[in-house]
């Protein structure tokens, strides 16, 4: 899947496009993953269904992928778009492409977590959860202002 806006930017779910240094070296400062080890970046993007975003010049510019089993469920993870690229609606581009990706078409539902990003997904249909008491979660907790899985 690849879809261009008119300003050139791309996105593409062709792992062979991204550029793995990049994404790690972003992921290993992320709030959600600090110190990931490019392996683990690595399988991620392997047991993932990886999206790129692509600068007119061809340069990663953003990343996310979703964790799925392309028949039932999403778990959008990864989330970012690089700083000199923020503030022209590329986050939420990215995030679409996933969403409408055709193999995914058939998901329920798509969950995701996020410490401050809120306003980028609620465009995008997320909302709170209606029913916590009937979630659960196992892992890291919190620390200060959320856990900020992406
Ligand atoms: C969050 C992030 C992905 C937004 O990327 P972006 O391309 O600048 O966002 P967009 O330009 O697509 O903005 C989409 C909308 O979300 C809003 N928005 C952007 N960043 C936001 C944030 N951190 N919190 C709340 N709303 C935000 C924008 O105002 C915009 O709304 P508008 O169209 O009504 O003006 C980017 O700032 C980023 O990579 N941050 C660091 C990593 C991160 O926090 N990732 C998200 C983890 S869940």
């Amino acid at each position: 899947m690849r879809r261009q806006r008119e300003d050139g930017y791309e996105v593409s779910d062709d792992p062979a496009r991204l550029d793995l240094d990049t994404i790690h070296g972003f992921l290993r400062t992320a709030y959600w993953s600090p110190g990931v080890t490019r392996e683990t970046v690595d399988s991620s993007v392997a047991g993932s269904l990886p999206m790129g975003l692509y600068a007119p010049d061809g340069a990663q510019a953003g990343y996310a992928r979703a964790v799925t089993d392309r028949a039932t469920f999403g778990y959008l993870a990864d989330v970012f778009v690089l700083p000199e690229h923020r503030g022209r609606g590329l986050s939420r581009f990215l995030v679409r492409a996933l969403l409408e990706h055709p193999d995914l078409a058939t998901l329920r539902r798509w969950m995701l977590a996020t410490a401050d990003a809120h306003g980028v997904y609620e465009a995008l249909g997320f909302t709170p959860l209606d029913d916590p008491d009937r979630w659960m979660v196992r892992g890291p907790r919190p620390q200060v202002s959320g856990d900020g899985q992406a």
